[in-house]
């Protein structure tokens, strides 16, 4: 059986040579990454983002992996309107049938089927002969086929992988029905020669059927992703497979808004371009940023904080005579202009605007607590900048959905000795609990406070405090995750002071548990 709208759609006649697709795969490669999860609410604002980044194929997630990954996708699959919206899946029916039927709602659909070619991946992972694996790609590509509207092929660790038996390989996928030839560097390890030495063998060699594209998946063990990448758009590559921030397996995957850069600073050199509204590149950057709680690196290419921070004086006074002395690229084109920053003074429709520019387009309700929230930091803090407004609007979830709520609070620590903490927190149901702690620390102190109060046992596990602007009045960022009864919960909290900061955090993993356990929690809090 054919699948009801199956059409070679764009791949139809030769693809454009002067235009490369962008792959992204922050959703599953970058998401499965320890530190950069992202629950179902989570996923779906950021494939809204990749949406109107314009990104060509969103890969949403590995159905087969859990029940949560089958929905995410099929969640994304039913909300993209214009992106090609795929799915991962290894060759095997069981994985290949959850991606079809994930995708069943998609506009456009792509299965991406992969299997190891190379010799220590056959010999030790899979067990099988050359043949073997041939065998198995065509019939997984055969069914792929037949449950969405296009098939991609990956032969992973396929620069390890003998060129001639990969040109045998992708001559079997490209005749079963697959219509994009991925070629990954799995684990990292090539360089951008090799990589265009086999671009150009298998341009050369492989019987490509009209319309049929060979595609690039780069990972940074060695700092050579994009690097790699550029190579195989160079050599011939008409999509290469990235992430934003370079987030993925390991040390990362290439990341798009380097390799969008590159070619478009450097269009007269290579040539082709992408679809990306370069513009958004940096609020999708800040919104993962925001989303998985890890911070961009300030020296990170495109989007970092120092990426168009000129500090030596000779440069600034180059910059002065002419811009273009040491810049190459312009803020402005990545998203990143800092023209327009927000203090006391600035009302509504300059919040909502800069909000806009920055990726949130909040209703009147979400609206009003921001910008009843922007005016009481911008009483504490000079200028609100672009990673305040993140962290707003972000909901950089403080304890805002309840049910508790901080009614008041108080900390003391003595320089050698310990931290008093008290608070006074509400319960959405009427319920008031005030109590003190004492420990070593003010974090220590809070957590043990909040605990007696709410009656939730919580162990810490990790915590980190960091500030997300510059200059003494800046917010800190207070990341913690604690244990109860055997799970891990993450709280966030955002704050000028940093202890209440913590609190906010503490109540943010509090709140989530009872959210998740109304009644446990609350015989919890009678005893
Ligand atoms: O790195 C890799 O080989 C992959 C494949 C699933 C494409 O992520
Ligand atoms: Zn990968």
């Amino acid at each position: 059986m054919s699948h009801p709208n199956h059409t070679t759609h764009e791949n139809d006649g030769e693809p454009d040579v002067g235009r490369v697709r962008i792959f992204d795969t922050t959703l599953r490669d970058g998401e499965q990454a320890p530190g950069f999860s992202m629950d179902r609410r989570a996923k779906m604002r950021m494939a809204h983002a990749l949406e109107e980044l314009g990104v060509d194929v969103m890969e949403a997630g590995f159905p087969a992996a859990s029940p949560d990954d089958f929905a995410a996708v099929a969640e994304v699959a039913k909300a993209m309107k214009a992106p090609t919206v795929c799915a991962l899946a290894r060759c095997q029916p069981g994985d290949i049938d959850a991606a079809g039927k994930a995708l069943a709602q998609a506009r456009r659909s792509r299965i991406h089927v992969f299997l190891s070619t190379s010799p220590l991946h056959r010999e030790h992972k899979l067990g099988k002969t050359k043949a073997e694996v041939v065998d198995i790609a065509i019939a997984a590509i055969k069914r792929a086929k037949d449950q969405c509207h296009e098939v991609e092929f990956s032969a992973e660790d396929a620069l390890r992988t003998e060129h001639d038996y990969l040109v045998e390989v992708f001559n079997a996928a490209a005749d079963a029905g697959a219509i994009v030839l991925n070629a990954p560097d799995t684990v990292g390890y090539t360089t951008p020669a090799e990589m265009a030495e086999l671009f150009t063998y298998l341009q050369a060699n492989v019987r490509r059927p009209k319309g049929v594209i060979f595609s690039a998946h780069c990972h940074d063990d060695l700092g050579l992703a994009v690097a790699n990448s550029m190579a195989a758009i160079s050599a011939g590559a008409r999509q290469v497979e990235c992430t934003i921030n370079g987030i993925g397996e390991r040390a990362g995957n290439a990341a798009m808004e380097e390799i969008v850069m590159a070619l478009r600073t450097r269009a007269p050199y290579f040539k082709v371009d992408t679809g990306i509204v370069s513009e958004r590149l940096y609020p999708t950057s800040r919104l993962l940023a925001n989303l998985t709680q890890q911070p961009v690196p300030r020296n990170k290419a495109i989007v970092g904080d120092n990426a168009f921070a000129h500090e030596s004086g000779i440069h600034q006074h180059g910059m002065l005579k002419h811009r273009g002395t040491y810049e190459i690229m312009r803020p402005e084109d990545v998203g990143a202009s800092t023209s327009l920053v927000l203090g006391k003074h600035s009302g509504r429709h300059a919040l909502r605007q800069r909000l806009a520019a920055l990726g949130f387009e909040l209703d009147e309700a979400a609206m009003d607590d921001v910008f009843a929230n922007f005016k009481k930091l911008a009483d504490r803090k000079r200028e609100v900048v672009d990673a305040d407004l993140v962290a707003l609007a972000g909901g950089a979830d403080p304890e805002t959905q309840g049910p508790w709520r901080i009614q008041n609070m108080h900390a003391s620590s003595h320089v050698g000795g310990s931290a008093s903490v008290t608070v006074q927190l509400r319960h959405d149901d009427g319920r008031e609990a005030s109590e003190a702690a004492i420990g070593d620390g003010p974090v220590d102190a809070m957590l043990r406070a909040v605990q007696r109060a709410t009656g939730q046992p919580l162990e810490l596990v990790d915590f980190q405090v960091r500030a997300i602007s510059q200059g003494g009045d800046a917010q800190g960022h207070a990341s913690l995750s604690a244990t109860h009864l055997g799970h891990e919960y993450r709280g966030n909290g955002v704050s000028t002071d940093i202890v209440e900061a913590t609190a906010h955090a503490v109540l943010a993993i509090v709140n989530r548990i009872e959210r998740q356990a109304p009644q446990t929690a609350a015989v919890a809090a009678q005893r």
